[in-house]
């Protein structure tokens, strides 16, 4: 990342954590956010789903929560997920679903949030349906990782997880998980990360990512690139291309409210396409994420405000 980006992703997240700030926007930014935030229910977020197939978009739905406080909570997503996945069978949306470790108690107890996980993954896998197990900071890299191994060590081969460019494990960890036969979504990453363990340059990370996508592809495993980012785009194209990778073997992912019209061109071009629709009550740290990630997604927000 150049400097100016990355002291500009610094400062938002930092003053996004700010007690004040945190319960200021809670209280006011609501509508701002919903350019990210598909709806406050699963029935509305079912409906925007429905739009996006009729566009030849897949999508990943994502009951929003993360960092909780309390085991009891994380059943209370962990019900939410199984509601969601049988929501989706009833309605016959074409969606998968992505959950964050955390929001399963991840950092309260790793035992109760593997027992929760696999409870929604046995649901999945009853309905014929795919859990993607987000990727959050790097407290919890190993951990996550480690989820997904053992529930495929345990028959449920309809998990994977998330691979970020920025850290320098990342070859590593794609080496191994390929190895598994474990679904990959690569992305950059989006949580502040010390020097020691990520990236910081823009041209490392992207140089990083590319890497990742020429050796899933190259794999045979079936892979998904969550980017909005043409140049990570036309790379992976271009690669699929000239090995005669097909179509069919990747998809693209991106964000609710983001290059909406990118995703259905790529979907016209015959792309897979998949959007990650998040819904829910939870949405302050998403969003906040979102901001920091560029600075055009600040104007994005005003635009909606403004309603233009
Ligand atoms: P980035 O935001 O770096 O933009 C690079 C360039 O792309 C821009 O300079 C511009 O040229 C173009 N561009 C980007 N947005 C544009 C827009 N709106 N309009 C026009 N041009 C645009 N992170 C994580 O840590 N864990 C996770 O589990 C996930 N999951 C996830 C799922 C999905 C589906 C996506 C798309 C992303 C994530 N991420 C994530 C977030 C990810 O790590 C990353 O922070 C963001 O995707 C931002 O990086 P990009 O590669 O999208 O491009």
């Amino acid at each position: 990342m150049s400097i100016g980006t990355e002291l500009y992703r610094k400062t938002l997240l930092t003053v996004a954590g700010n007690k004040i700030v945190r319960t200021l926007s809670i209280k006011y930014g609501k509508r701002l956010a919903s350019r990210f935030i598909s709806s406050d229910t699963l029935q509305g977020a079912l409906a925007e789903v429905e739009a996006l197939n009729r566009k030849g978009i897949m999508a990943t739905l994502d009951h929003l929560g993360e960092g909780i406080k309390h085991l009891g909570e994380a059943k209370g997503y962990r019900d939410e997920y199984i509601r969601l996945i049988e929501a989706i069978a009833r309605s016959k949306v074409h969606s998968n679903v992505s959950l964050k470790p955390t929001q399963m108690g991840l950092a309260l107890n790793r035992r109760a949030c593997y027992d929760n996980i696999r409870a929604v993954a046995a649901k999945a896998q009853e309905n014929g349906n795919f859990v993607r197990l987000d990727m959050e900071d790097s407290p919890y890299t190993q951990a996550t990782i480690d989820i997904v191994r053992r529930l495929h060590a345990e028959g449920m081969t309809n998990t994977g997880t998330v691979i970020q460019a920025y850290l320098y494990r990342s070859g590593q960890d794609v080496a191994e998980l390929i190895r598994g036969r474990v679904r990959l979504r690569l992305v950059k990453g989006a949580y502040k990360e010390p020097v020691s363990i990520a990236y910081r340059k823009t041209s490392d990370v992207s140089d990083n990512f590319k890497k990742l996508i020429a050796m899933t592809l190259d794999s045979g495993l079936y892979t998904a690139i969550g980017s909005h980012d043409d140049r990570i785009i036309a790379y992976t194209k271009a690669y699929a291309e000239e090995r005669n990778i097909p179509k069919k073997a990747f998809e693209f992912q991106m964000l609710y409210g983001l290059r909406m019209n990118e995703q259905e061109r790529l979907a016209r071009e015959g792309y897979r396409v998949r959007c990650y629709v998040p819904y829910g009550s939870m949405w302050y740290p998403y969003y906040t994420r979102r901001l920091a990630e560029k600075p055009a997604n600040l104007w994005l927000v005003l635009k909606n405000m403004f309603g233009s």
